[in-house]
């Protein structure tokens, strides 16, 4: 007979397999996955990051649920949804050349200049990100390594959370992600496609997808 773990997850006593992942218990134990939950277990939405503390050990650390495997003593707390004191607002179709673009980081991302370079974002990241790094090349206008950086990133905020000088680094990964795709020629397939369907050609059933020059495509 398999050995059964005792964790506590949000303050309740769960009884789990030792195979199976935090997530995995925490459904199985009858609770309503109405929240901290998205991807369900494929560890690409962000959405189930918690805090946890292994038995017997001081030290709390940051985890996605759905990767991290449940162990005995283990004490998990997922972390609620917060919304950020501060949006960074942009438009994407005022970025028309990479020259400007430096710039417009500085704009909307003045707070990332003052890095203090603590590793507080790399210590929270559960996906492993150099996150801190990413911020240092955005900043330094190496837009191509802030972008490699942040293409694995799940946006759980966790680096966010974890800024002291407010950075929301994975924001500032997005912008860059953002910037560059804005900057590079569209397939050439997708582009015709899309003319198709703004000059009538070719009709698509459901939610109108946008056109070529950037309009809701007329349903
Ligand atoms: S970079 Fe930040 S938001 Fe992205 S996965 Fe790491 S901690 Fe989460
Ligand atoms: S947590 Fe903030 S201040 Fe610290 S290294 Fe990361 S981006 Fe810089
Ligand atoms: S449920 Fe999506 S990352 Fe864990």
């Amino acid at each position: 007979m398999r050995e059964t773990v005792h964790l506590t997850i949000d303050g309740c006593e769960v009884a789990a397999d030792p195979t199976q992942s935090i997530l995995q218990a925490y459904a199985r134990s009858g609770a309503e996955l109405t929240a901290n939950v998205g991807c369900l277990g494929q560890g690409v939405c962000g959405s189930c990051r918690c805090l946890i503390r292994k038995d017997q050990e001081r030290q709390v650390s940051t985890a996605l649920a759905c990767e991290t495997r449940v162990e005995a003593g283990m004490q998990v707390s997922f972390i609620d949804h917060f919304l950020p004191a501060h949006v960074h607002r942009y438009d994407l179709s005022d970025i028309r050349d990479s020259w400007g673009l430096l710039g417009q980081i500085r704009a909307v991302f003045p707070e990332a200049a003052y890095c203090r370079h603590c590793s507080g974002c790399d210590r929270a990241c559960p996906k492993g990100l150099p996150v801190q790094s990413g911020v240092a090349s955005a900043v330094a206008g190496d837009l191509a390594a802030a972008a490699a950086v942040f293409d694995p990133c799940v946006m759980c905020n966790l680096c966010t959370l974890a800024c002291p000088e407010n950075i929301r680094p994975n924001h500032l990964g997005l912008f860059v992600r953002r910037a560059i795709a804005a900057l590079t020629l569209r397939p050439v397939d997708l582009m015709r496609r899309l003319r198709d369907i703004e000059t009538g050609a070719m009709t698509v059933e459901g939610p109108q997808p946008a056109t070529a020059s950037g309009e809701p495509a007329e349903g």
